[in-house]
């Protein structure tokens, strides 16, 4: 399947239409963006460990019943996906209180939460991806009701797999942001899973090996990418 028309060029991947219209490749590149793109780099070789990371686990979830649009990996950069109708919503899913949601509540990175938090943020660059609520949601037309519902069951059901794929393999899923969209009428899961999108921690050392080890300068990012890499494929 080649690459044909570039239709979307974002921060971290390209889209590109295919000779099948209903499907498109996403080609993923080693650049990376943090705080509303305003800090800028490349991660070396991030787009084949992300591309090989995100099948990985698009595979898996889908052996357990999730919707997503993956279909294919043909090259280490690029991923055959179904076409979405994109929904313009993140949605981030959180086990253990870290990034904005500590600097919002005031509370220390690493601290549990008594249930899991939901999230919702409007997929807009210009405007830094403000949070919003199902009444934003509703009011603004952004999703309709059933697409919500599902995708915040979908949302829940991945948590639940993912965090016990994770910690099988020494990892804890601290949170992590999913994007879906419609494929004929389907709400499925889209965009990517891997460590750009979720936090995850050694369960041991607690060390991060995630994307806050670029927005933090923390050093050795891809090395961490590359140790996630390694445990998703055990
Ligand atoms: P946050 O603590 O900065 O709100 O991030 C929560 C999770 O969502 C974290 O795993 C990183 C992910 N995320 C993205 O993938 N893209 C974004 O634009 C933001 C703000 C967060």
């Amino acid at each position: 399947m080649q690459r044909l028309e570039k239709l979307y060029e974002g921060k971290a991947k390209v889209l590109y239409s295919t000779d099948d219209p209903d499907l498109l490749i996403q080609y993923f590149k080693d650049e990376a963006t943090a705080f509303d793109g305003k800090k800028k780099g490349i991660i070396q070789q991030k787009g084949v460990l992300n591309n090989k990371i995100s099948s990985r686990i698009f595979r898996y979830l889908e052996g357990k019943g999730i919707k997503t649009h993956f279909v294919d990996m043909p090259t280490e950069r690029e991923m055959v996906v179904k076409r979405l109708k994109i929904i313009p919503i993140e949605v981030v899913v959180r086990n253990i209180a870290a990034g904005s949601l500590s600097k919002r509540m005031g509370v220390e990175e690493g601290t549990p939460l008594k249930e899991t938090i939901i999230e919702f943020y409007y997929k807009s660059d210009p405007l830094g991806d403000p949070m919003i609520n199902e009444y934003h949601i509703r009011a603004f037309g952004l999703a309709g009701e059933k697409e919500l519902r599902e995708m915040e069951a979908s949302a829940l059901k991945v948590n639940r797999i993912l965090s016990e794929f994770f910690l099988e393999r020494g990892i804890i899923l601290v949170d992590f942001k999913l994007e879906f969209g419609t494929h004929k009428g389907q709400v499925l899961l889209g965009d990517e899973v891997t460590p750009d999108g979720c936090r995850l921690w050694d369960k041991d050392t607690k060390e991060k090996m995630d994307k806050d080890r670029f927005r933090r300068d923390l050093g050795n990012v891809e090395e961490a990418y590359r140790e996630v890499l390694k445990k998703v494929m055990e």
